[in-house]
């Protein structure tokens, strides 16, 4: 069966890099999850898989997205941020982070990063005509290269504070890879003013979230996909927490993401926002 998405996607630009269809992609599964067109079978078979053994992932999946949006009005809309890295952002979807910005401050910069070709691909299209944002290839593993990185330094004031997220990335990230340290470099890069966004899966002890982190693994796509919750809230540490906190992300600010607030499945899915003294 030929997936839709395959044409516009197969034919990226090779200078974008392989887009290799024969093992899922996290950028790919996510987007399947929130209803999107940009997967292959093999991506949809491992979406699937959560769903079938979780049928609230969809969910969780939309519950992450939705607190990233409310993150960027909260930070360009209450806080004054005009420049937003924006590290492991995904495929586009409706409510970009860059469309949210701007439309709230036309002049706000935002530069995308990811490691998966296909993002730049799609990206490159939807942003030729937006001087504003800008979409690279690269990994968080080497966070210096990020700031380092030529179109990071054309486009972003670094002296001036500025927005990170991490959504949905640093639990990809193995702990022989060490989140902690690539995290504490970035606050360290930070001015002060600035703002750390964390969002991603947990486990606040529910089996249904090893569940699901194994089928991470099977799939490959990360060993550590549901990291204890507790043990998240120090990829915010030393920064001023803002109200809520670190918490499922369907209580940020909350939203209607999870139609039952009582189904404690809306506890796999947390975020939160720090800002740099
Ligand atoms: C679950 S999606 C999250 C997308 C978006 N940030 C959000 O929260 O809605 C995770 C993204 O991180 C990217 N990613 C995973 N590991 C990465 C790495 N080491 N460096 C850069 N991007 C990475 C994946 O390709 C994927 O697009």
């Amino acid at each position: 069966m030929t997936n839709p998405s395959q044409a516009a996607t197969g034919g990226a630009n090779p200078s974008a890099g392989v887009i290799d269809t024969s093992v899922p992609s996290i950028a790919r599964v996510y987007d399947y999850l929130l209803g999107g067109k940009h997967y292959y079978d093999v991506d949809r078979v491992a979406s699937e898989a959560m769903i079938d053994a979780v049928p609230e992932t969809t969910l969780l999946a939309a519950a992450n997205r939705n607190f990233i949006r409310r993150a960027v009005r909260f930070l360009v809309g209450e806080s004054g941020i005009d420049q937003i890295l924006d590290i492991g952002s995904g495929l586009p979807t409706a409510g970009n982070v860059h469309e949210i910005a701007q439309e709230i401050n036309p002049n706000t910069r935002v530069l995308y990063v990811d490691k998966d070709p296909i993002v730049l691909a799609n990206g490159r299209a939807l942003l030729s005509a937006n001087e504003n944002t800008v979409v690279i290839t690269a990994d968080l593993r080497d966070p210096e290269a990020i700031f380092e990185n030529p179109e990071t330094q054309r486009l972003l004031d670094l002296s001036r504070p500025l927005a990170v997220i991490l959504g949905g990335i640093l639990m990809h990230i193995e702990d022989e890879e060490n989140p902690h340290g690539i995290v504490a470099m970035i606050r360290d890069r930070l001015p002060s003013g600035s703002f750390l966004v964390h969002s991603g899966c947990a486990d606040p002890g529910e089996p249904r979230a090893r569940e699901l982190n194994q089928i991470f693994y099977d799939y490959n796509m990360g060993s550590r996909c549901f990291r204890p919750t507790a043990e998240q809230a120090d990829f915010l540490k030393g920064l001023e927490l803002v109200e809520p906190g670190l918490v499922p992300c369907s209580e940020w600010r909350p939203s209607f993401d999870f139609p039952d607030p009582d189904n404690p499945a809306h506890q796999m899915v947390i975020g939160g926002i720090g800002r740099k003294p």
